[in-house]
């Protein structure tokens, strides 16, 4: 089996249980470095050509805009094709129930037929939001398997339930 893993996920200031702070790697980064360490799998980070703000009020704003107009915003690095991999995880924070735009951008580019897709998301409460829908409907001709939805806030303590999650589905 060879794996890639293709996620989102910011740094800078966010919202933990209560408190804001800063973070130098965010929550959907350490469970997609998890997924690494387990399968081997190699690790592609989608990036904003233009980050979002550090600062936690201005982002959410600036996403806020960019769902409004389901807009695609340009990307830093974009993959170009996923005909090496067998297994695509997809790991994403929830913004407002769904995907950062910038991975639509990113996904909306590849061809995903014959391919098993796991999703994964770190939240804040929303569990999977409409992510593995949403995916059905960007990666067609894949399989797309049962997500798994990990708190941004325990995801430091999460390798074992990863890793029972892979287990289970693949
Ligand atoms: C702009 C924005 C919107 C968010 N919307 C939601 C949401 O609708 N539901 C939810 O459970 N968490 C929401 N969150 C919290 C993030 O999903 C959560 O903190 C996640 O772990 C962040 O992942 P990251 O550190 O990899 O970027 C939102 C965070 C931001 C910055």
């Amino acid at each position: 089996m060879k794996a890639i893993v293709i996620y989102f996920s910011r740094a800078d200031e966010n919202y933990f249980g209560g408190a804001m702070r800063y973070i130098d790697k965010g929550n959907t980064e350490v469970a997609a470095e998890y997924i690494a360490e387990i399968t081997g799998a190699k690790l592609f980070k989608v990036e904003r050509a233009v980050p979002y703000s550090r600062d936690y009020m201005t982002c959410i704003k600036e996403v806020q805009k960019e769902q409004r107009e389901n807009a695609r915003p340009a990307i830093k690095n974009t993959l170009g094709s996923i005909a090496d991999y067998d297994v695509v995880f997809v790991g994403s924070p929830i913004y407002w129930g769904t995907m950062p735009q910038p991975l639509f951008t990113q996904l909306e580019q590849l061809d995903f037929a014959g391919k098993t897709v796991m999703p994964f998301t770190t939240h804040e409460g929303s569990g999977l939001g409409s992510v593995v829908s949403d995916l059905k409907d960007i990666c067609a001709g894949a399989k797309v398997k049962s997500g798994l939805a990990i708190s941004g806030s325990a995801v430091r303590g999460s390798k074992a339930q990863i890793e029972k999650w892979i287990n289970n589905n693949l």
